[in-house]
């Protein structure tokens, strides 16, 4: 029997792997529009563990694993013993006798890959504080959708250039030999270990990492994240700081010299004070917007959202690509 098909981090796939799960991606969308029925796993069993809170991947996996006639379970991280009272080791054998794939949002990448290693069915990365994989696949399907081929593309990521996101962008770029520069002040620069991951995976990108903002010339897609992710126990002010210098605005985007540069950004976002942090930090510091202007988010929100809602097409190809053969 073959290894279970996890899907934990980009850098286990090939170029082709990768380009085969955003068509794949776009092959379920389409049958989706058109309403066709597409129950390919019907009696298999799935598992959702969330660490960290989520909107769109919780939704979309519940949603994918439906459409796919799946049965799916939410195990919320605080019902079950999983780190508490049982090890990931222990929980992942339990939960590979009962479930036919499982899917992990959490904080540490070595649990999702521990989880993966014991469970002898697929695990699928909901996010970790290293990784955002699942994203990848809905981001460059966007990017294929909006510009109709991924060659020549030139993106550019503005912010905290140290998160998962950030990673995941810069690694999958390379793997699919799109141009890719991430711009960010030194300290919140990708570690060395990232960098050397993408230039060991490269298919001919340019890869650039720098602090100015005039990098960001020539551009087709600026995409940003929040400043502080998810577990990241740190002074907000700092932090606002430091990357309020590359908020992704009106200015920032005249540098990119193009008329037709398009905003990508994973979400949630702030960009208004509709939120108990985003008034919060209203209310301390004066600031309505942090990563993205408003005006900007509304602007490109057509594409920011198609972007979400191909979170789902994009998790649907991701788990059947591991559970067609099982
Ligand atoms: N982009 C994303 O992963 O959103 P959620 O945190 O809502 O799942
Ligand atoms: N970097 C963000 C991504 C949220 C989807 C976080 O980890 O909180």
């Amino acid at each position: 029997m073959n290894a279970p098909l996890s899907f934990l981090k980009e850098v286990d796939f090939s170029k082709e792997e990768l380009l085969e799960l955003i068509d794949l991606s776009l092959h379920f969308k389409q049958l989706k529009k058109e309403k066709t029925p597409h129950h390919y796993l019907e009696g298999l069993n799935i598992a959702l563990i969330f660490e960290k809170t989520s909107t769109r991947t919780r939704s979309a996996f519940t949603v994918a694993g439906q459409d796919l006639g799946m049965q799916v379970t939410y195990l919320g991280s605080d019902e079950i013993q999983l780190g508490r009272k049982e090890s990931v080791a222990d929980t992942a054998k339990v939960l590979g006798s009962m479930f036919d794939g499982i899917e992990y949002r959490g904080f540490k990448q070595e649990d999702v890959e521990t989880l993966a290693r014991y469970a002898g069915v697929p695990v699928w990365n909901g996010l970790t504080d290293t990784w955002h994989p699942t994203q990848m696949i809905a981001d460059f399907m966007t990017l294929k959708e909006v510009f109709g081929s991924l060659e020549g593309l030139h993106i550019a990521y503005v912010g905290d250039g140290r998160n998962n996101v950030a990673h995941s962008l810069l690694v999958t770029a390379a793997i699919l030999g799109v141009n890719i520069t991430i711009i960010a002040p030194a300290s919140l620069q990708p570690e060395k270990e990232i960098v050397a991951l993408a230039e060991q995976h490269n298919n001919g990108a340019l890869i650039k990492i720098t602090d100015e903002l005039e990098a960001v010339e020539g551009a087709d897609m600026l995409y940003t994240d929040v400043w502080v992710s998810m577990g990241e126990e740190i002074d907000f002010k700092e932090r606002i700081d430091l990357l309020l210098p590359y908020q992704i605005n009106a200015e920032l985007l005249a540098k990119t010299g193009k008329t037709n540069t398009v905003v990508m950004h994973c979400l949630p976002a702030f960009h208004d004070r509709k939120t108990e942090i985003g008034l919060s930090l209203y209310e301390k510091y004066g600031l309505a917007e942090l990563e993205i202007t408003d005006d900007i988010f509304q602007k490109h929100s057509p594409i920011i959202f198609q972007e979400a809602e191909n979170r789902l097409h994009s998790i649907k190809a991701i788990m059947y690509y591991s559970l067609k053969e099982g």
